[in-house]
Protein backbone atom coordinates (compact mmCIF):
# COMPACT_ATOMS: atom_id res chain seq x y z
CA UNK A 1 0.00 0.00 0.00
CA UNK A 2 1.16 3.44 -1.22
CA UNK A 3 2.84 5.47 1.71
CA UNK A 4 0.36 8.61 0.45
CA UNK A 5 -2.77 6.27 0.43
CA UNK A 6 -4.71 8.33 3.01
CA UNK A 7 -6.79 4.99 4.18
CA UNK A 8 -3.21 3.72 5.48
CA UNK A 9 -3.12 6.25 8.10
CA UNK A 10 -6.89 4.94 9.62
CA UNK A 11 -5.81 0.98 8.70
CA UNK A 12 -2.21 1.77 11.48
CA UNK A 13 -4.18 3.16 14.09
CA UNK A 14 -6.75 0.53 13.90
CA UNK A 15 -4.09 -2.30 13.93
CA UNK A 16 -2.21 -0.26 16.82
CA UNK A 17 -5.53 -0.57 18.38
CA UNK A 18 -6.71 -4.23 17.32
CA UNK A 19 -3.27 -5.52 18.34
CA UNK A 20 -2.40 -3.68 22.11
CA UNK A 21 0.34 -1.34 20.39
CA UNK A 22 -1.48 2.16 20.77
CA UNK A 23 -4.48 3.43 22.23
CA UNK A 24 -6.80 6.56 22.53
CA UNK A 25 -5.84 7.55 25.67
CA UNK A 26 -9.64 7.65 28.62
CA UNK A 27 -10.98 6.88 25.45
CA UNK A 28 -14.44 4.79 27.57
CA UNK A 29 -14.72 9.08 28.23
CA UNK A 30 -14.38 9.79 24.74
CA UNK A 31 -10.62 10.50 24.47
CA UNK A 32 -8.78 14.08 25.33
CA UNK A 33 -7.25 15.40 21.91
CA UNK A 34 -3.05 15.05 21.58
CA UNK A 35 -3.26 11.83 23.87
CA UNK A 36 -2.40 8.81 23.55
CA UNK A 37 -1.57 5.46 25.74
CA UNK A 38 1.06 2.83 24.83
CA UNK A 39 0.07 -0.91 24.85
CA UNK A 40 1.86 -3.76 25.64
CA UNK A 41 3.27 -4.45 22.24
CA UNK A 42 3.81 -0.51 21.49
CA UNK A 43 6.01 0.02 24.99
CA UNK A 44 8.05 -3.20 23.23
CA UNK A 45 8.31 -1.04 20.45
CA UNK A 46 9.07 2.20 21.97
CA UNK A 47 11.80 0.48 24.11
CA UNK A 48 13.92 -0.95 21.34
CA UNK A 49 13.65 2.34 19.61
CA UNK A 50 14.70 4.08 22.75
CA UNK A 51 17.27 1.04 23.34
CA UNK A 52 18.36 1.59 20.11
CA UNK A 53 19.10 5.38 20.17
CA UNK A 54 20.60 5.59 23.69
CA UNK A 55 23.48 2.80 22.28
CA UNK A 56 24.01 4.39 18.94
CA UNK A 57 24.23 8.14 20.96
CA UNK A 58 25.53 7.48 24.12
CA UNK A 59 26.90 4.03 25.03
CA UNK A 60 28.75 4.31 21.19
CA UNK A 61 30.46 7.72 22.03
CA UNK A 62 33.21 8.15 23.88
CA UNK A 63 32.13 11.43 25.90
CA UNK A 64 28.71 11.63 26.07
CA UNK A 65 26.36 11.07 30.04
CA UNK A 66 23.26 10.36 30.53
CA UNK A 67 19.93 12.51 32.52
CA UNK A 68 16.57 11.79 33.51
CA UNK A 69 16.24 15.48 34.92
CA UNK A 70 12.81 16.87 36.30
CA UNK A 71 9.78 17.50 34.22
CA UNK A 72 8.63 20.97 35.89
CA UNK A 73 11.93 22.60 36.82
CA UNK A 74 12.04 26.30 38.31
CA UNK A 75 9.62 28.88 36.29
CA UNK A 76 12.80 31.04 35.71
CA UNK A 77 14.42 28.65 33.93
CA UNK A 78 11.70 29.13 31.31
CA UNK A 79 12.27 33.50 31.38
CA UNK A 80 16.23 32.05 30.67
CA UNK A 81 15.33 30.19 27.62
CA UNK A 82 12.90 32.33 26.08
CA UNK A 83 9.48 29.82 26.45
CA UNK A 84 7.79 32.55 28.42
CA UNK A 85 8.24 35.40 25.62
CA UNK A 86 8.41 32.89 22.67
CA UNK A 87 6.66 29.78 22.86
CA UNK A 88 3.94 30.55 20.83
CA UNK A 89 1.60 29.87 18.05
CA UNK A 90 -0.91 31.81 16.26
CA UNK A 91 -4.58 31.42 17.09
CA UNK A 92 -6.96 31.77 14.65
CA UNK A 93 -7.96 35.29 16.16
CA UNK A 94 -4.09 36.50 15.18
CA UNK A 95 -3.49 36.37 18.92
CA UNK A 96 0.16 34.28 20.32
CA UNK A 97 -0.92 31.76 22.06
CA UNK A 98 1.72 30.43 24.58
CA UNK A 99 2.02 26.37 24.48
CA UNK A 100 3.56 25.66 27.41
CA UNK A 101 0.88 24.05 30.04
CA UNK A 102 0.90 25.96 33.20
CA UNK A 103 0.87 24.10 36.92
CA UNK A 104 0.91 25.19 40.26
CA UNK A 105 3.67 24.05 42.36
CA UNK A 106 2.81 23.47 46.33
CA UNK A 107 -0.07 24.50 48.66
CA UNK A 108 -2.97 27.29 47.38
CA UNK A 109 -1.53 30.64 49.04
CA UNK A 110 2.01 30.36 48.46
CA UNK A 111 2.40 27.92 45.31
CA UNK A 112 4.20 29.37 42.57
CA UNK A 113 3.24 28.96 39.07
CA UNK A 114 5.87 26.60 36.65
CA UNK A 115 5.23 24.31 33.51
CA UNK A 116 5.48 21.36 32.38
CA UNK A 117 8.94 21.18 29.94
CA UNK A 118 8.36 21.62 26.10
CA UNK A 119 11.17 20.38 25.49
CA UNK A 120 14.22 18.12 27.51
CA UNK A 121 17.01 20.31 26.39
CA UNK A 122 16.47 22.90 29.09
CA UNK A 123 17.00 19.96 31.72
CA UNK A 124 20.31 19.31 30.23
CA UNK A 125 21.36 22.95 30.40
CA UNK A 126 20.71 23.63 33.84
CA UNK A 127 22.67 20.74 34.76
CA UNK A 128 25.70 21.63 32.80
CA UNK A 129 27.80 22.43 35.60
CA UNK A 130 26.71 19.34 37.89
CA UNK A 131 28.20 17.18 34.57
CA UNK A 132 30.88 19.46 34.34
CA UNK A 133 31.82 19.06 38.14
CA UNK A 134 30.91 15.05 38.16
CA UNK A 135 32.90 13.98 35.06
CA UNK A 136 35.48 16.53 33.98
CA UNK A 137 34.89 16.44 30.48
CA UNK A 138 37.20 17.31 27.80
CA UNK A 139 35.45 19.19 25.30
CA UNK A 140 33.77 18.30 22.91
CA UNK A 141 31.14 15.85 25.13
CA UNK A 142 27.37 15.70 25.31
CA UNK A 143 24.67 15.50 27.62
CA UNK A 144 21.49 12.97 26.51
CA UNK A 145 18.26 12.15 28.06
CA UNK A 146 15.31 10.51 27.04
CA UNK A 147 12.01 11.82 28.59
CA UNK A 148 8.63 12.95 28.33
CA UNK A 149 7.99 16.71 27.00
CA UNK A 150 4.44 18.41 26.84
CA UNK A 151 2.83 21.09 24.52
CA UNK A 152 -0.99 22.55 24.19
CA UNK A 153 -0.76 22.57 20.78
CA UNK A 154 -3.73 24.36 19.60
CA UNK A 155 -4.06 21.83 16.70
CA UNK A 156 -2.86 18.22 17.78
CA UNK A 157 -3.18 15.76 14.94
CA UNK A 158 -1.80 12.92 12.59
CA UNK A 159 -1.99 10.17 15.35
CA UNK A 160 1.06 9.95 17.15
CA UNK A 161 2.73 13.09 14.88
CA UNK A 162 1.30 16.00 17.25
CA UNK A 163 0.45 15.41 20.18
CA UNK A 164 0.11 17.34 23.63
CA UNK A 165 2.41 14.51 25.10
CA UNK A 166 5.11 13.07 23.47
CA UNK A 167 8.44 12.06 24.30
CA UNK A 168 11.61 13.50 23.20
CA UNK A 169 14.99 11.40 22.51
CA UNK A 170 17.43 14.71 22.94
CA UNK A 171 21.64 15.34 23.37
CA UNK A 172 23.73 18.50 23.56
CA UNK A 173 26.51 18.31 22.38
CA UNK A 174 28.95 20.99 23.48
CA UNK A 175 32.08 22.18 21.42
CA UNK A 176 34.27 24.99 20.81
CA UNK A 177 32.95 27.34 18.20
CA UNK A 178 35.72 27.19 15.92
CA UNK A 179 34.30 23.21 15.71
CA UNK A 180 30.74 23.45 15.57
CA UNK A 181 30.79 22.56 11.72
CA UNK A 182 32.39 19.49 12.01
CA UNK A 183 30.35 18.10 14.87
CA UNK A 184 27.02 19.55 12.91
CA UNK A 185 28.14 16.89 10.35
CA UNK A 186 29.28 14.39 12.33
CA UNK A 187 25.49 14.27 14.13
CA UNK A 188 23.72 14.73 10.62
CA UNK A 189 25.22 11.46 9.49
CA UNK A 190 24.51 9.85 13.16
CA UNK A 191 21.12 10.69 12.36
CA UNK A 192 20.82 9.68 9.10
CA UNK A 193 22.32 6.09 10.05
CA UNK A 194 19.68 5.90 12.89
CA UNK A 195 16.92 6.36 10.71
CA UNK A 196 18.41 3.07 8.46
CA UNK A 197 18.90 1.39 11.90
CA UNK A 198 15.34 1.47 12.61
CA UNK A 199 14.02 0.95 9.59
CA UNK A 200 12.68 4.32 8.35
CA UNK A 201 12.58 4.76 4.75
CA UNK A 202 12.65 8.04 2.59
CA UNK A 203 13.66 10.73 4.77
CA UNK A 204 14.33 13.68 3.24
CA UNK A 205 16.72 16.63 4.59
CA UNK A 206 15.59 19.99 4.49
CA UNK A 207 17.82 23.05 5.40
CA UNK A 208 15.54 25.42 7.27
CA UNK A 209 15.55 29.15 6.19
CA UNK A 210 16.25 31.98 8.94
CA UNK A 211 12.59 32.88 9.16
CA UNK A 212 11.51 28.93 9.91
CA UNK A 213 14.05 28.30 12.48
CA UNK A 214 13.48 28.48 16.31
CA UNK A 215 14.73 31.96 18.49
CA UNK A 216 17.94 30.08 19.32
CA UNK A 217 19.28 28.28 16.07
CA UNK A 218 21.93 29.88 13.53
CA UNK A 219 21.48 26.62 11.82
CA UNK A 220 18.59 23.74 11.42
CA UNK A 221 18.06 20.45 9.10
CA UNK A 222 14.87 19.10 9.13
CA UNK A 223 14.90 15.92 9.03
CA UNK A 224 11.45 14.96 7.23
CA UNK A 225 8.81 11.87 6.37
CA UNK A 226 6.42 11.40 3.68
CA UNK A 227 3.36 10.55 5.82
CA UNK A 228 -0.17 9.73 4.79
CA UNK A 229 -1.20 13.61 5.04
CA UNK A 230 1.57 14.89 3.39
CA UNK A 231 5.79 15.48 3.71
CA UNK A 232 6.20 17.13 7.79
CA UNK A 233 8.87 17.27 10.31
CA UNK A 234 10.21 14.22 11.42
CA UNK A 235 13.22 14.79 13.35
CA UNK A 236 15.53 18.21 13.55
CA UNK A 237 19.18 18.81 14.24
CA UNK A 238 20.27 22.67 15.62
CA UNK A 239 23.04 24.57 16.00
CA UNK A 240 21.94 26.63 19.38
CA UNK A 241 25.11 28.52 19.36
CA UNK A 242 25.91 29.67 23.14
CA UNK A 243 22.41 31.20 23.74
CA UNK A 244 20.93 28.99 26.48
CA UNK A 245 24.16 28.30 28.83
CA UNK A 246 24.44 32.25 27.98
CA UNK A 247 21.22 33.31 29.28
CA UNK A 248 21.22 30.58 32.11
CA UNK A 249 24.28 32.01 33.27
CA UNK A 250 22.95 35.91 33.41
CA UNK A 251 19.70 34.85 34.81
CA UNK A 252 21.25 32.34 37.50
CA UNK A 253 24.04 34.21 38.27
CA UNK A 254 25.80 30.91 38.22
CA UNK A 255 29.00 30.91 35.62
CA UNK A 256 28.22 28.11 33.33
CA UNK A 257 31.44 28.26 31.59
CA UNK A 258 34.12 26.08 30.49
CA UNK A 259 37.71 25.94 31.70
CA UNK A 260 40.21 24.74 29.35
CA UNK A 261 42.72 23.37 31.56
CA UNK A 262 45.42 23.26 29.25
CA UNK A 263 45.64 26.62 27.80
CA UNK A 264 43.88 28.63 30.89
CA UNK A 265 41.14 29.33 28.66
CA UNK A 266 37.60 30.17 29.71
CA UNK A 267 34.31 30.04 27.12
CA UNK A 268 31.16 29.50 26.85
CA UNK A 269 30.76 26.23 24.37
CA UNK A 270 28.91 26.00 21.98
CA UNK A 271 25.94 23.41 21.54
CA UNK A 272 25.06 20.87 18.41
CA UNK A 273 21.78 19.22 19.55
CA UNK A 274 19.70 16.25 17.81
CA UNK A 275 16.89 16.29 18.73
CA UNK A 276 14.32 12.90 18.01
CA UNK A 277 10.88 12.60 18.97
CA UNK A 278 9.96 9.36 19.91
CA UNK A 279 6.56 9.10 19.06
CA UNK A 280 7.00 10.72 15.33
CA UNK A 281 10.02 8.01 15.50
CA UNK A 282 7.52 4.94 15.55
CA UNK A 283 4.79 6.72 13.43
CA UNK A 284 7.68 6.91 10.78
CA UNK A 285 8.82 3.32 11.39
CA UNK A 286 4.85 2.17 10.87
CA UNK A 287 4.11 3.52 8.15
CA UNK A 288 7.51 2.41 6.83
CA UNK A 289 6.68 -1.43 8.02
CA UNK A 290 2.95 -1.38 7.06
CA UNK A 291 2.46 -3.81 3.83
CA UNK A 292 -0.26 -5.79 2.34
CA UNK A 293 0.05 -8.92 0.43
CA UNK A 294 -1.59 -11.98 -0.99
CA UNK A 295 -0.23 -14.93 1.00
CA UNK A 296 -1.71 -18.71 0.41
CA UNK A 297 -4.47 -17.32 -1.54
CA UNK A 298 -5.56 -15.04 1.19
CA UNK A 299 -4.45 -11.50 1.20
CA UNK A 300 -2.58 -10.40 4.83
CA UNK A 301 -1.68 -7.64 6.49
CA UNK A 302 2.04 -7.85 8.23
CA UNK A 303 4.43 -5.51 9.94
CA UNK A 304 7.87 -5.39 8.26
CA UNK A 305 10.13 -3.63 11.24
CA UNK A 306 13.52 -4.38 11.25
CA UNK A 307 14.51 -7.16 13.31
CA UNK A 308 16.41 -5.28 16.13
CA UNK A 309 13.13 -2.85 16.43
CA UNK A 310 10.37 -5.92 16.52
CA UNK A 311 8.38 -6.12 19.94
CA UNK A 312 8.43 -9.76 19.32
CA UNK A 313 11.95 -11.46 18.11
CA UNK A 314 10.10 -15.06 17.49
CA UNK A 315 6.51 -16.77 18.57
CA UNK A 316 7.12 -20.32 18.97
CA UNK A 317 3.91 -22.64 18.71
CA UNK A 318 2.93 -26.42 19.01
CA UNK A 319 1.03 -27.05 15.53
CA UNK A 320 -2.36 -28.26 17.54
CA UNK A 321 -3.08 -27.27 21.42
CA UNK A 322 -4.72 -30.19 21.97
CA UNK A 323 -2.12 -32.32 21.54
CA UNK A 324 -0.35 -32.27 25.11
CA UNK A 325 3.12 -34.12 23.67
CA UNK A 326 3.43 -31.01 21.05
CA UNK A 327 2.60 -28.39 23.77
CA UNK A 328 4.86 -29.62 26.46
CA UNK A 329 7.75 -29.87 23.97
CA UNK A 330 6.83 -26.87 22.43
CA UNK A 331 7.02 -25.32 26.32
CA UNK A 332 10.21 -27.11 26.59
CA UNK A 333 11.39 -25.29 23.15
CA UNK A 334 10.60 -21.65 24.52
CA UNK A 335 12.48 -22.36 27.64
CA UNK A 336 15.20 -23.08 25.50
CA UNK A 337 15.26 -20.37 23.43
CA UNK A 338 14.03 -17.73 25.78
CA UNK A 339 17.79 -18.23 27.82
CA UNK A 340 19.64 -16.11 24.46
CA UNK A 341 16.29 -14.34 22.81
CA UNK A 342 14.42 -13.17 25.75
CA UNK A 343 11.82 -11.20 23.81
CA UNK A 344 10.17 -14.41 22.29
CA UNK A 345 6.42 -15.11 22.94
CA UNK A 346 4.81 -18.56 23.39
CA UNK A 347 0.91 -18.48 21.35
CA UNK A 348 -1.34 -21.25 21.42
CA UNK A 349 -4.60 -19.46 20.90
CA UNK A 350 -6.82 -20.44 18.32
CA UNK A 351 -5.32 -22.36 15.09
CA UNK A 352 -1.90 -21.80 13.22
CA UNK A 353 -3.45 -19.38 10.49
CA UNK A 354 -4.95 -17.24 13.16
CA UNK A 355 -1.26 -17.44 15.13
CA UNK A 356 0.49 -16.34 12.12
CA UNK A 357 -2.01 -13.70 11.07
CA UNK A 358 -1.47 -12.51 14.52
CA UNK A 359 1.86 -12.29 14.63
CA UNK A 360 2.40 -10.73 10.90
CA UNK A 361 0.45 -7.61 12.38
CA UNK A 362 2.49 -7.66 15.09
CA UNK A 363 5.64 -7.82 12.72
CA UNK A 364 7.03 -10.85 14.21
CA UNK A 365 10.04 -11.95 12.44
CA UNK A 366 10.11 -15.88 12.80
CA UNK A 367 7.14 -18.01 13.66
CA UNK A 368 8.66 -21.59 15.53
CA UNK A 369 6.40 -24.60 15.18
CA UNK A 370 6.63 -27.85 17.09
CA UNK A 371 5.08 -30.82 15.14
CA UNK A 372 5.12 -34.42 15.24
CA UNK A 373 8.24 -34.51 13.59
CA UNK A 374 9.74 -32.33 16.24
CA UNK A 375 8.97 -35.35 18.89
CA UNK A 376 11.03 -37.86 16.16
CA UNK A 377 14.19 -35.53 15.20
CA UNK A 378 14.69 -32.07 17.24
CA UNK A 379 13.57 -30.42 14.39
CA UNK A 380 11.22 -27.31 14.24
CA UNK A 381 9.85 -24.86 11.66
CA UNK A 382 10.88 -21.46 11.28
CA UNK A 383 8.28 -19.68 9.28
CA UNK A 384 9.63 -16.31 7.69
CA UNK A 385 7.07 -13.13 7.95
CA UNK A 386 8.13 -11.61 4.89
CA UNK A 387 8.46 -14.46 2.71
CA UNK A 388 6.23 -17.26 4.10
CA UNK A 389 8.61 -19.53 3.45
CA UNK A 390 9.11 -21.69 6.16
CA UNK A 391 12.44 -24.05 6.92
CA UNK A 392 13.04 -27.14 8.80
CA UNK A 393 16.15 -26.23 11.49
CA UNK A 394 17.41 -28.44 14.25
CA UNK A 395 16.39 -26.77 17.56
CA UNK A 396 20.37 -26.57 18.65
CA UNK A 397 20.38 -24.35 15.31
CA UNK A 398 17.66 -22.28 16.44
CA UNK A 399 19.72 -19.05 18.40
CA UNK A 400 21.64 -19.00 15.08
CA UNK A 401 18.35 -18.87 12.82
CA UNK A 402 17.14 -15.91 14.62
CA UNK A 403 19.29 -13.60 14.75
N1 LIG B 1 14.90 20.86 21.80
C1 LIG B 1 14.53 21.15 20.46
C2 LIG B 1 13.13 20.93 20.17
O1 LIG B 1 12.34 20.62 21.05
P1 LIG B 1 11.40 20.80 18.21
O2 LIG B 1 11.65 20.83 16.73
O3 LIG B 1 10.37 21.72 18.76
O4 LIG B 1 12.83 21.08 18.87
C3 LIG B 1 11.99 18.29 18.39
O5 LIG B 1 11.07 19.33 18.64
C4 LIG B 1 11.27 17.03 17.94
O6 LIG B 1 10.29 16.65 18.89
C5 LIG B 1 10.52 17.18 16.62
O7 LIG B 1 11.37 17.05 15.51
C6 LIG B 1 9.52 16.04 16.73
O8 LIG B 1 10.14 14.81 16.41
C7 LIG B 1 9.19 16.05 18.21
N2 LIG B 1 7.96 16.82 18.49
C8 LIG B 1 7.84 18.16 18.63
N3 LIG B 1 6.57 18.49 18.90
C9 LIG B 1 5.85 17.35 18.90
C10 LIG B 1 4.47 17.03 19.13
N4 LIG B 1 3.57 17.96 19.42
N5 LIG B 1 4.09 15.73 19.06
C11 LIG B 1 4.99 14.75 18.79
N6 LIG B 1 6.31 15.00 18.58
C12 LIG B 1 6.74 16.27 18.64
Amino acid sequence: MSKEDPRLMEKIVSLCKRRGFIYPSSEIYGGLAGFWDYGHYGVRLKENVCCAWWQSFVYDEKNVFGLDSSIIINPQVWEASGHVSGFTDPLETGEQFNVMFKTSVGAAEESTISYLRPETAQGIFVNFKNVIDSHHPELPFGVAQIGKAFRNEIAPRGFLFRKREFEQMELEYFVREKDWKEYFEKWWAKMRTFAETVGISGVYELEVEESGRAHYSKKTIDFEFDYPFGRRELWGLAYRTDFDLKNHSASSGTNLQYFDEETGERFTPHVIEPSLGVDRTILAILISAYAEDELGGETRTYLKLAKNIAPIRAAVFPLLKNKPELVSKAREVYSIIKKDVPNIEFDDNGNIGKRYRRQDEIGTPFCVTIDFDTLEDDTVTVRDRDTGEQERIKIVDLKESLR
